[in-house]
């Protein structure tokens, strides 16, 4: 298959869970390139990957040498350091036109117990995690629109998503699973998310989208209901974890930017794509 010349796309973060799935999604389409931080011989060998490590090397290296039209940063590393990193992707995509793809989280919301969130609630957290996400969603829409799509991602599962696999491995261990009883989230999946970048990317949607599921789950039942969907021999050993009294919401609820209902998704429909997995 030919690939399109329309866009050139760097991956932040390719050689991590989501910046991997992404990159398996779009390589077949686009020019893809992305970046790795862990020592890795396959990487080293693949003309498409450079090691980059956020407190050391200067993105702008990486961004001449790719000259992408599309960057999706999907990075974790020291927050100080990605801030400064994103600064010079920002230089970047001003001068070049060019358009940055964000993944943001929920916790941008984890001031707010007593709702939901959608997509133009002012973010608020109280964690350093949460905090380091709004300053580089606040840099971002200061910028013209043109240049930015913001996806807030809430907890993200998926037969080999490193939640699902440490829970796996706590069960054979007979180890037990953190669950959050008062939690209230909404939820995804990687091949969901996969299929809702390409989609953005194919149709030029910019601003900001919330990628969770249409409904609201309580944590503790969620995971429960994997883990028998996914274990049925195993006797499951569950910690419960109360941060409040109350019920608390982490979710990060689409209202005003839809993505069309194929896009769409619920709870149930990550259980069953476990169940087929
Ligand atoms: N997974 C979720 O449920 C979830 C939910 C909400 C938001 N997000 C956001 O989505 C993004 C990706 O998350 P993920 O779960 O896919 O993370 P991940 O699996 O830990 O991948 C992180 C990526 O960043 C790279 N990296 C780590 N430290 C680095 C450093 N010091 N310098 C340069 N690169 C470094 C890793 O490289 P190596 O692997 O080669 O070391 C990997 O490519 C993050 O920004 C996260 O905040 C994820």
């Amino acid at each position: 298959m030919k690939k399109e010349e329309k866009h050139r796309i760097l991956i932040l973060g390719a050689s991590g869970f989501l910046g991997g799935i992404i990159y398996k999604e779009l390589c077949s389409y686009f020019k893809t390139f992305g970046t790795y931080h862990t020592q890795n011989k396959n990487y080293e060998k693949n003309k498409h990957f450079f090691q980059y490590a956020v407190e050391e090397d200067d993105i702008y290296e990486i961004l001449n040498a790719v000259k992408p039209t599309i960057i999706i940063s999907a990075l974790r590393g020291d927050f100080a350091a990605q801030v400064i990193a994103h600064k010079h992707v920002v230089e970047y995509i001003l001068e070049h036109k060019s358009w940055l793809i964000f993944l943001s989280s929920a916790n941008v919301f984890d001031a707010y117990s007593k709702y939901p969130s959608y997509e133009d609630d002012k973010t608020l957290s109280n964690s350093i995690y949460g905090h380091f996400k709004i300053k580089i969603e606040n840099m971002l829409l200061r910028l013209p629109k043109k240049h930015v799509t913001i996806l807030r991602l809430p907890m993200v599962f998926g037969p080999q998503s490193p939640r699902i696999l440490e829970m796996l491995q706590n069960l054979k261990n007979n180890e037990p699973v953190e669950v959050f009883p008062n939690l209230i989230i909404n939820v995804t999946n990687d091949s969901k998310v996969t299929q809702q970048i390409h989609y953005i990317i194919n149709r030029n949607k910019l601003g900001i989208f919330h990628l969770g599921s249409n409904d609201l789950v309580h944590h503790d039942e969620f995971i429960k209901e994997m883990i028998d969907t996914l274990d049925s021999k195993n006797k499951a050993i569950y910690k419960k974890v109360f941060t409040t009294n109350e019920d608390r919401y982490l979710a990060v609820l689409p209202k005003h930017n839809l993505l069309p209902k194929h896009l769409q998704l619920s709870s149930q429909e990550i259980i069953s794509e476990l169940k087929y997995n």
